[in-house]
């Protein structure tokens, strides 16, 4: 039963202290400018009490007209079990009316989102830690990785939606803004291309999307071996080659969550290869 000394609303730049709190209490990694990055990128709600505590957080990003993601779910321990995570979901369900929507759930979250319409449609496994040394992995033939430029903002958003059905342009003109995107490419066009930046304890790379696997592991090394003696995370949908060479450079299997969304996506047919999400970007931004 919710209770009536809980008030909800918009959140606004000036919570995301207290959210972070909220966060760091469970152990997640992020710092504040990860939290500020999403606000900027999305919106949310928390709810509070009558003193304007923060006490629960949801944020969302509308990935288009059609499509969204929501992330960073929290409910204080001393507050749970009270509904107030319900009332969030809701609050952002009456926000992104007829969207589809889409997150990774922990095993605490994933109770709550069945009874919210959210099915399962995979796993992300959660690798990190300190890089050890990493051997470049050699390209096919005739393919070169570079790193990206501005005029290639428009082909690997195309391509990105075409894996995902999602439309994050905003999110890789963010990226892409930091300047650390790398691209493979032959005289047929892009066939992958990946970012990595400074999040939680240290970096991420992702997100890795690619036409085929001989494209995503050499950007996966590349990044790896960048990051090496430094504290890297990589979360990959289940796929045991990828996770093998994670482990055997140092980036060891933490944890997983559940992929949930609200809707089934048409991953296209045999004949027109979509192309492959190797790595999210993150658990929250997909
Ligand atoms: C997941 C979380 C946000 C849920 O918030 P909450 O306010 O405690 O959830 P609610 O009280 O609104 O419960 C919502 C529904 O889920 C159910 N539920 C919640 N936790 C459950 C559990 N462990 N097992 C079974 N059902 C559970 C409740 O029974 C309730 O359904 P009901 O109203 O039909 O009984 C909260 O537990 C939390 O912050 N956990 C730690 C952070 C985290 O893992 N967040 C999820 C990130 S994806």
């Amino acid at each position: 039963m919710l209770q009536t000394q809980i008030a909800f609303r918009p959140i606004t730049p000036e919570d995301l202290p207290q959210a972070w709190q909220l966060s760091k209490d469970l152990a997640w990694p992020h710092r504040l400018e990860d939290w500020e990055q999403m606000l900027a990128l999305g919106n949310g709600f928390v709810a509070t009490t009558t003193d304007g505590s923060v006490i629960g957080t949801l944020l969302w990003w509308a990935w288009g007209p059609q499509a969204a993601s929501l992330g960073m779910i929290i409910v204080s321990p001393a507050w749970q079990g009270h509904g107030i995570g319900k009332h969030l979901m809701a609050l952002a369900r009456q926000a992104l009316p007829g969207y589809r929507l889409h997150l990774n759930a922990t095993s605490a979250g994933v109770p709550l989102y069945e009874k919210s319409g959210f099915h399962s449609t995979g796993v992300v496994m959660q690798h990190q830690g300190n890089v050890s040394t990493v051997p470049l992995i050699p390209l096919p033939e005739g393919c070169r990785m570079r790193p990206m430029g501005a005029a290639d903002l428009t082909a690997i958003c195309d391509m990105d939606k075409a894996a995902l059905k999602l439309d994050r342009s905003a999110l890789l003109t963010r990226l892409m803004e930091d300047g650390r995107g790398i691209l493979v490419d032959s005289e047929k066009g892009i066939l992958g291309f990946s970012f990595c930046r400074k999040f939680g304890w240290g970096q991420a790379t992702g997100p890795i999307i690619a036409l085929d696997q001989a494209f995503a592991l050499p950007m996966l090394a590349y990044w790896a071996g960048t990051c090496a003696g430094q504290f890297l995370r990589v979360d990959i949908p289940q796929d045991e080659t990828v996770a093998g060479l994670l482990d055997q450079w140092g980036l060891l299997r933490v944890g997983s969550v559940v992929s949930m969304s609200t809707e089934v996506v048409e991953t296209g047919d045999a004949a027109t290869q979509p192309p492959i999400c190797f790595a999210l970007c993150s658990q929250a931004l997909c």
